[in-house]
């Protein structure tokens, strides 16, 4: 077992042992990347404020997302296609996350169904939502996520059409992966990925093949989502798919004060400040540059959640300390995956929660409820003076 002690270590990890056309899709943003890059470097630019003589024993991460006990302010973020980083991906990682006791969040695009991960887990996960031109499919899955005790809803705004990813297009990325000479070429050095994948539960969209009429062949990923994502999603759809599914809601892809209010007044329980991962718009701020000013719109009526960017338990302190009230990770735990499995799940989590809880002692804190501005040196004009 090879000792792991940063994101990094995983990152290297998953790129020798995933077939580049899996690793090429978690790695990439959409563009020029621009957006991808600033939402680590954007992070950087905050420092940490070390405090000494403080009694540090006693210190716990623990605290609470939407009401829900977490062992620290960290979920895994919604990824499609996390069963083609590593066999039943999807299981694996809600059982990693279950037994770390961390929220996990079942994509639409996921391999494993809403319907194996529940066989698999024994807590309520969290189900997101894709909404779709098919308006019965939708409202079949909803009813597919109550019947699994979902715990939460988490609609995704930022995706109505596809970012374009230049690798994914280059790669011909597709689910089970198309064997042509260069992807054969590729396969024949993931010889352990590929003995895993005999064995896998499922190989293509879980929740997709065999629950739409009429649609067999989601292997072409962006011709697929051209044609089936809703174009005409709007905030009157959003408060219609609130009511039908009657439970916790978060809005995924806020990063527009306007849009935070917007939220707001449809009732969301909690909103995530997020750009998909620098995956949808390049040229969008960084998450964490946009946060202040969504807080300073909402922040004292609605939980704001923040992903993008985040690599470290350092980056979970920053964003914690600067109001967030939980953070979503969504290649850290990737990279995990796809270089051990869900052994590889937990170590991520488990770097991770080493850093936050380190660096807070360091801080001075000893709780997640403790920390604030007061623990953060933000450079001047860090949000970024923008004309309208
Ligand atoms: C490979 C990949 C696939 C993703 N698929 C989805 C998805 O199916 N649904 C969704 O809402 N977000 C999806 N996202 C976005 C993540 O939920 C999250 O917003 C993002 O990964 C956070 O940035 P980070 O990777 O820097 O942590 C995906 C992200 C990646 C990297």
């Amino acid at each position: 077992m090879p000792v792991i002690t940063t994101i990094d270590d995983l990152k290297r990890l998953h790129e020798r042992r995933v077939p580049r056309m899996f690793y090429d899709y978690a790695e990439s943003g959409s563009w020029t990347e621009q957006t991808f890059r600033e939402n680590t470097t954007d992070f950087e630019q905050i420092r940490l404020r070390q405090r000494v003589a403080v009694d540090m024993s006693g210190r716990s991460t623990k605290t609470q997302m939407i009401g829900q006990d977490v062992a620290m302010p960290v979920a895994l973020a919604p990824v499609g296609l996390t069963g083609m980083q590593h066999a039943d991906g999807e299981i694996k990682a809600a059982r990693a996350a279950e037994a770390f006791g961390v929220p996990f969040t079942l994509s639409t695009m996921s391999i494993n169904s809403i319907e194996d991960v529940a066989e698999a887990t024994t807590k309520p996960f969290w189900f997101q939502l894709y909404t779709m031109r098919d308006e019965d499919y939708v409202a079949r899955l909803i009813q597919r996520a109550k019947d699994a005790k979902c715990s939460a809803l988490v609609i995704t705004l930022d995706l109505q059409i596809l970012g374009q990813r230049h690798k994914d297009l280059k790669n011909g990325l597709s689910a089970p992966p198309k064997l042509t000479a260069k992807t054969l070429a590729n396969l024949a050095t993931k010889w352990s990925w590929g003995i895993g994948m005999m064995g896998a539960k499922r190989r293509s969209f879980g929740n997709i093949v065999g629950h739409v009429h009429g649609v067999d062949d989601t292997a072409n990923l962006g011709a697929w989502t051209a044609e089936q994502f809703d174009p005409t999603l709007d905030w009157g759809k959003i408060a219609k798919l609130k009511e039908q599914w009657g439970g916790k809601v978060i809005l995924k892809g806020i990063l527009d004060a306007d849009d935070a209010r917007m939220a707001l007044k449809v009732g969301a329980d909690a909103i995530i400040v997020s750009n998909h991962g620098g995956r949808q718009l390049d040229g969008a701020i960084s998450s964490i540059r946009a946060l202040p000013s969504i807080l300073e719109a909402v922040g004292d009526q609605i939980e704001v959640h923040l992903d993008s960017g985040i690599r470290s338990g350092q980056d979970v302190l920053k964003a914690m300390a600067m109001g967030a009230k939980g953070t979503y990770i969504g290649r850290a735990f990737i990279y995990g995956l796809g270089a051990m499995g869900q052994a590889g799940v937990t170590s991520a989590l488990e770097v991770i929660h080493k850093e936050l809880d380190l660096s807070m002692a360091l801080c001075g804190e000893t709780s997640v409820a403790g920390l604030g501005k007061h623990n953060l040196l933000i450079p001047k004009g860090f949000e970024g003076d923008w004309q309208p």
